[in-house]
């Protein structure tokens, strides 16, 4: 989606003949939005259309919590049992009509391939590395890493180490903000990362075996599972707009200001009525009178969930790794009783959290009830500021600063 990109071989012209060995490959044109959208021409051994045998449908069902109270939440997802693979592995924490954002701790490797048939994907690495194999080729990625996934893409996942990933799923399409790139395309001067920062797949490998091969795809709100009689990643070579690729959000720029910058400034990614924000380590506010944390406020139209990677929160009492906050909508927040006085004079803070605001409510799961650590949302009626100044360890900069 970014810029165009080329991998292996394609002929001169598109929609002409191409052979490998006098044999015609099959041309197979990926595109959105009709014919109108950005698309991907690949050039395949096979038709994609080939199958030997259908497997089964497994529909979606989703285990909804809908909570007796409404209130801020705290969701403490570190120590969530691990298992599945990177696909049944997913555990959906929370939900809408634009969005799925679900828990991901592989045990297993995948059997097969899987090809999302109806959402992009955002899989955030929280932890590991590994190798995403992908029909467009290689897609090499570390911890800290966005891997976004257009729909349509067939893939499979070579871990190397524990695994630990946030997966958003979405029935439309991931982008990069309309605000940063320019009328043609580039990423401007004031964008938060820049080409470079993004990384294409790296290497195309033919597969030419023949046998039995499993690729599940999600189609019509389940999996659908499919038997080839050949391997899926059999394209010699493709071009165009649409593939796999991935961000750090190590390369993300932060912007900081006078006085306080809002959250849009750390928007990293877009989506249909949701936004996916990067916060990372800066520099604070340097105005004299600045208070270098946020402002109370109220989202009236927004769900505010935050994601935990990295840093010190112990600001904030039972933030740990791996903890989400959600904000819903209807509620003020902010930092709480005594922060924004202890905050004063911090220069800078070393916290890196991933924020998804969507414009319509969220929707719980049961995984939720259970990590739901029940207290949060009293965290504002407790004292903090019992104590003037900061103890050494206290880093008031960290989870506030992003609110
Ligand atoms: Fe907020």
């Amino acid at each position: 989606m970014p810029f165009y990109q080329r991998l292996g071989d394609v002929p001169r012209k598109r929609h002409i003949q191409f052979r490998e060995n006098g044999t015609l490959l099959t041309e197979e044109v990926m595109g959105l939005e009709g014919f109108t959208g950005n698309e991907s021409i690949l050039y395949h051994l096979h038709s994609p259309c080939r199958v030997a045998k259908l497997g089964g449908f497994e529909e979606i069902k989703r285990k909804e919590w809908v909570p007796d109270q409404h209130a801020h939440r705290h969701f403490k997802t570190f120590d969530t049992e691990p298992g599945g693979d990177e696909i049944t592995g997913r555990r959906l924490l929370m939900w809408n009509n634009d969005v799925e954002i679900s828990l991901c701790r592989p045990t297993e490797p995948m059997d097969g391939f899987f090809r999302n048939g109806e959402r992009d994907e955002v899989v955030f690495v929280h932890e590991g590395d590994g190798v995403l194999e992908t029909v467009f080729g290689d897609v090499p990625y570390k911890a800290g890493d966005y891997i976004v996934l257009p729909r349509g893409t067939t893939y499979r996942f070579a871990p190397q180490g524990d695994q630990r990933y946030l997966v958003f799923e979405t029935p439309g399409l991931i982008t990069i903000p309309k605000r940063y790139r320019n009328e043609h395309g580039q990423l401007m001067e004031h964008a938060p990362y820049y080409h470079r920062d993004i990384h294409p797949p790296s290497e195309l490998r033919t597969h030419r075996e023949r046998g039995e091969f499993i690729v599940k795809v999600r189609v019509r709100d389940g999996y659908q599972t499919y038997v080839i009689d050949y391997h899926p990643f059999d394209v010699v070579g493709w071009d165009g707009y649409v593939y796999p690729w991935t961000f750090s959000i190590h390369d993300f720029e932060p912007i900081t200001g006078r006085i306080h910058m809002p959250p849009p400034s750390h928007q990293t990614f877009a989506g249909p009525n949701f936004v996916i924000c990067s916060f990372c380590p800066r520099k604070l506010d340097f105005d004299p009178e600045a208070i270098p944390i946020p402002y109370h406020h109220s989202n009236l139209q927004s769900e505010e969930m935050i994601y935990y990677v990295d840093g010190n929160f112990s600001s904030r009492k039972g933030i740990e790794l791996g903890s989400i906050t959600l904000h819903p909508s209807g509620l003020p927040h902010g930092p709480q009783p005594g922060l924004a006085e202890k905050s004063l004079g911090l220069t800078e803070t070393h916290e890196y959290a991933v924020m998804c605001d969507t414009f319509h409510p969220l929707r719980l799961t049961s995984l939720a009830a259970d990590l739901d650590d029940g207290k949060y949302m009293y965290s504002w009626a407790e004292d903090v500021a019992s104590s003037n100044g900061r103890t050494p360890d206290e880093d008031p900069a960290g989870i506030t600063s992003h609110l």
